[in-house]
């Protein structure tokens, strides 16, 4: 039988791009120095559930900064994004992920992709669900992947030792009013969320979910309620690449979301859920190879919103 497009187009991205060696394996947080810069997966999972691969696709590592719009998600769900609102913005900081820093005028995170803005999501829900709120987000994101998921204890270990960054922006929070005064707690719960084992195919698996308006495209399982997963496509189209979020918008067009340990998620909504890992990182902390990865991925299929293929509201069609 011939080979799909779709996989054709994988294997030839993945030869094109193997060989770019730019960039550096994080290493702020200890154990993620430990990575293997030569790997290498690119995942696809449409909607209807069919999924294409190449490269290391099971090869697990921690999600990072891709568990921030899962969170946020489950916030806005939760509270109503009214209250949610009242914590974190939604506007593009334009500055790094890890910036001590908040609005001017209204002392919130600037948006929760960043770190600050994440923290803060997260001691929302634990100061609603204290204790049960670490089994509630891994329910949530093993709903999502169709599989359930575990924690990295090394990595997170290492990141529970070495955070002082992100302690010092708890604490900042602290002072402003912004979260609850357990915030060590909540700090737990964020270091643990961004230790979630995750290969390349989950990730693509969790992009279709949210392609797929919040219903995991294998399983059924509804995963996200479609206002939330609306709320989390927005803000990874705006926030999703930190300070190169523009940038990425103009490239590639499509919501995203990137990790340090090298992990892009990226959705084409209804359609399409694209994942890449590799943890060569720019300096602002993207995966090299998973910028163009999809940059390419998108010009091939017309994938960016704006693209002329891409028609608009069929409502509209009826009545104009
Ligand atoms: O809090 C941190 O610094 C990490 N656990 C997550 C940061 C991250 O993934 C930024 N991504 N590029």
């Amino acid at each position: 039988m011939d080979k799909h497009e779709l996989q054709e187009t994988l294997e030839e991205l993945y030869e094109k791009y193997q060989g770019l060696n730019a960039g550096e394996v994080a290493t702020y947080i200890p154990e993620l120095g430990k990575a293997n810069p030569e790997d290498f997966a690119v995942s696809l999972v449409t909607t209807t559930g069919r999924a294409f691969d190449v490269g290391n696709s099971n090869r697990s590592f921690t999600i990072q900064s891709i568990s921030k719009p899962f969170t946020f998600g489950m916030a806005n769900e939760f509270f109503g994004p009214a209250k949610v609102a009242l914590h974190v913005g939604v506007e593009p900081s334009g500055e790094a992920f890890n910036a001590i820093n908040l609005q001017s005028g209204t002392n919130r995170p600037h948006n929760p992709m960043i770190n600050s803005g994440a923290i803060t999501v997260t001691a929302l829900l634990h100061e609603r669900f204290g204790d049960r709120t670490f089994d509630l987000i891994l329910d949530r994101f093993g709903a999502a992947a169709g599989r359930p998921l575990m924690v990295d204890e090394a990595v997170y270990q290492s990141e529970r030792r070495t955070g002082h960054r992100n302690r010092a922006i708890a604490h900042l929070l602290i002072n402003f009013g912004m979260v609850h005064e357990e915030a060590e707690q909540a700090l737990d719960i964020y270091f643990r969320q961004c230790s979630i084992l995750v290969t390349c195919r989950d990730l693509a698996m969790m992009g279709a979910t949210l392609a797929n308006m919040g219903r995991n495209p294998v399983t059924g399982e509804c995963a996200f309620e479609i206002d939330s997963v609306k709320s989390m496509l927005a803000i990874m189209f705006t926030c999703g690449m930190y300070d190169y979020s523009g940038e990425w918008a103009y490239r590639v067009g499509v919501p995203a979301k990137s990790g340090v340990s090298g992990g892009v998620v990226a959705v084409v909504n209804r359609q399409l859920g694209v994942a890449t890992f590799s943890p060569r990182l720019d300096p602002r902390g993207n995966s090299l190879r998973g910028i163009e990865v999809c940059s390419e991925l998108a010009s091939r299929f017309g994938l960016h919103a704006f693209d002329c293929l891409n028609a608009g509201s069929s409502y509209l069609d009826g009545v104009l």
